[in-house]
């Protein structure tokens, strides 16, 4: 299959990413994690991994039965710089639940009717019912960092988007709806080594757009964007869960210990959820660049 941008992840690497990261990622091995002030120096092993993933996933199922029996809505929001984990971390998620109470919603770019309406209102329309799960791959917070960063809005757009969205995320969790908003925070090496093995794999192909091929030489653009949407959006009532997802399995492993350790549903048995690693996941703060 030939891409529009065949090679031009590997022409970047080559040519432009800044040589650290390319030394760093040419010299690493396949468990190293790349980023500097990562907390640990290895992915978390596939045994140890396996065996806590497990013990999650049977406390994920409790978890639905419970939000179902109740009329618990549950909305989780993952946002992250291309290649930082959305789509694994959700399908992790998924992987034993109802399927039809627990959907994606993952929206491609505004159609023509979309643009003309209220910015929300494409993504209102998905949020759950009584019972169900539903998992924002992207979401409104597109218009925080990838639309700015592109030039996809005007700044009065998005200026009117940080007017909008506090208020409109109090007033959804005020009515009673769950609502997580996850960061998954990946480093500029980790990224590029992603993007390098999504070119090189057919079955991975299909993840790479023009947008993150261009997104590649904007890091710093959307450092910046990113530090704002995190700054104005973080509330007591709507709080940011930033997640450094340089090594995917720990990552995983706390977003979903993130969602258990919030809600008191039926046969909880925390010591199965296990603890949360303080060290790569939290407010803000633990956020990097
Ligand atoms: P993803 O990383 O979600 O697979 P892309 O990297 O291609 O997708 O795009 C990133 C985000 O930018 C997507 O949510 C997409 O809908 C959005 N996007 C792409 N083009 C436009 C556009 N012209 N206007 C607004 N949003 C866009
Ligand atoms: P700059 O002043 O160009 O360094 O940009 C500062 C921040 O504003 C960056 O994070 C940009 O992504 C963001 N930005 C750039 N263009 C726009 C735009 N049209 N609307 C909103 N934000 C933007
Ligand atoms: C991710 O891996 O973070 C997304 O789901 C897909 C992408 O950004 O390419």
């Amino acid at each position: 299959m030939d891409l529009p941008f065949d090679g031009a992840i590997s022409a970047y690497f080559e040519n432009d990413a800044p040589a650290p990261i390319n030394k760093a990622i040419k010299r690493a091995d396949k468990d190293d994690i790349l980023s500097n002030s990562y907390p640990h120096c290895e992915r978390l092993g596939r045994k140890q991994y396996d065996r806590e993933m497990d013990r999650v996933q049977i406390e994920l199922v409790k978890l639905q039965a419970w939000a179902r029996d109740t009329g618990t809505r549950i909305a989780m929001i993952f946002e992250g710089r291309d290649a930082a984990g959305k789509g694994g971390t959700i399908a992790r998620f998924r992987h034993n639940l109802n399927q039809r109470a627990a959907h994606v919603v993952a929206l491609p770019k505004p159609t023509e009717t979309e643009a003309g309406q209220w910015y929300f209102q494409r993504y209102i329309k998905h949020l759950p019912t009584a019972g169900d799960m539903v998992f924002f791959d992207r979401s409104w917070y597109n218009r925080g960092v990838v639309e700015p960063v592109f030039g996809f809005c005007t700044d009065t757009e998005r200026e009117a988007f940080f007017e909008q969205v506090v208020p409109l995320e109090k007033m959804l969790v005020d009515d009673g709806l769950h609502l997580f908003k996850f960061w998954l925070n990946v480093g500029r090496g980790e990224q590029l080594r992603r993007m390098l093995a999504r070119e090189h794999d057919p079955l991975k192909q299909w993840k790479l757009s023009l947008i993150d091929v261009k997104g590649l030489a904007k890091w710093d653009e959307y450092s910046a964007a990113i530090k704002e949407t995190l700054q104005r959006t973080h509330t007591a009532r709507t709080p940011w869960t930033v997640i450094r997802s340089d090594d995917k399995r720990r990552a995983r492993l706390a977003a979903i210990r993130t969602v258990l350790h919030a809600f008191d549903y039926a046969d909880k048995d925390p010591k199965a959820i296990g603890t949360i690693d303080d060290q790569i996941c939290g407010a803000p703060d633990i956020w990097d660049a």
